[in-house]
């Protein structure tokens, strides 16, 4: 049963019990409302970006190989992010559910999910696609600052630290992602129209795609997102 709590705000289900995806252009907001989505819930943020950061910064073999195509704004083969993903969602925490970010971005992702879903005995997928227009996307991507400790997501335009410089949780070091560069972002948004953006027509054939207005305020889209998740989940 769905709870709601003094305010009237909608309140979640204990468990996830599912996976929710995080569909959109780099800069829609994925990262920011898919943290929140998994606190909420309790579960565990799976950012393919933030996973391979992760490589990069310890020198690993997959590290390596996607350094390069990550700086030229590429996107890394399905062949690594699927074993990377495989391996990620085998852990304990995600047995009941998660929130991805990033992930699937190709229709071969997708596929290859539906079937790992399937093997793990998870209902279909809730599918939140964040919609924005691309001029927007630049301020945002520009302006982006992430703590280096944490991860909290800054934006120095929309939404500054309270120091300049340093998180407000945390007081740890924000530091500008490098393929946030006006060269880097051009190519990271040709990969998603041309590579990832066909999986809005995917799920939504599968009746399984949630559009949402990502040009709203973080609050207005969280509210959004969670009611989305919420309806899903009775319906499904
Ligand atoms: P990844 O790290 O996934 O980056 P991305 O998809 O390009 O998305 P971003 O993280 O840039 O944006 P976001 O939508 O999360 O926005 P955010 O919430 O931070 O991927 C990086 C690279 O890794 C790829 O290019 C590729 O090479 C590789 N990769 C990753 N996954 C892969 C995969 N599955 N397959 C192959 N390659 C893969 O917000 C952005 C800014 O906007 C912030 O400053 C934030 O504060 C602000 N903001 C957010 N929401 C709002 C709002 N409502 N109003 C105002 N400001 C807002």
């Amino acid at each position: 049963m769905e709870a709601r709590g003094a305010a009237g705000e909608v309140r979640p289900q204990e468990y996830l019990d599912r996976a929710v995806i995080f569909l959109g252009p780099p800069g829609a907001g994925k990262g920011t409302q898919a943290k929140v989505l998994a606190k909420q819930f309790g579960a565990p943020h799976l950012s393919t970006g933030d996973m391979l950061r992760e490589h990069i910064e310890h020198g690993t073999s997959l590290g390596m190989q996607a350094q390069p195509i990550m700086s030229r704004g590429e996107l890394v083969p399905d062949s690594l992010v699927l074993k990377m993903v495989a391996h990620r969602i085998e852990r304990r925490d995600c047995i009941h559910g998660f929130v991805f970010d990033g992930f699937p971005r190709t229709v071969a992702q997708a596929q290859y999910l539906g079937q790992l879903l399937v093997e793990h005995g998870f209902p279909r997928p809730i599918v939140i696609h964040l919609v924005i227009d691309l001029p927007l996307l630049m301020k945002r991507l520009t302006g982006r600052r992430v703590c280096k400790v944490g991860g909290e997501i800054y934006n120095i335009f929309d939404r500054p630290p309270k120091v300049a410089g340093r998180c407000d949780n945390d007081g740890g070091e924000l530091m500008q992602r490098v393929d946030d560069s006006e060269e880097v972002i051009a190519p990271r948004l040709s990969a998603y129209e041309k590579q990832t953006s066909p999986l809005v027509a995917y799920y939504k054939r599968l009746g399984l795609l949630h559009q949402i207005d990502a040009a709203k305020s973080v609050d207005e889209v969280k509210q959004q997102v969670l009611e989305s998740v919420m309806s899903a989940r009775r319906t499904h």
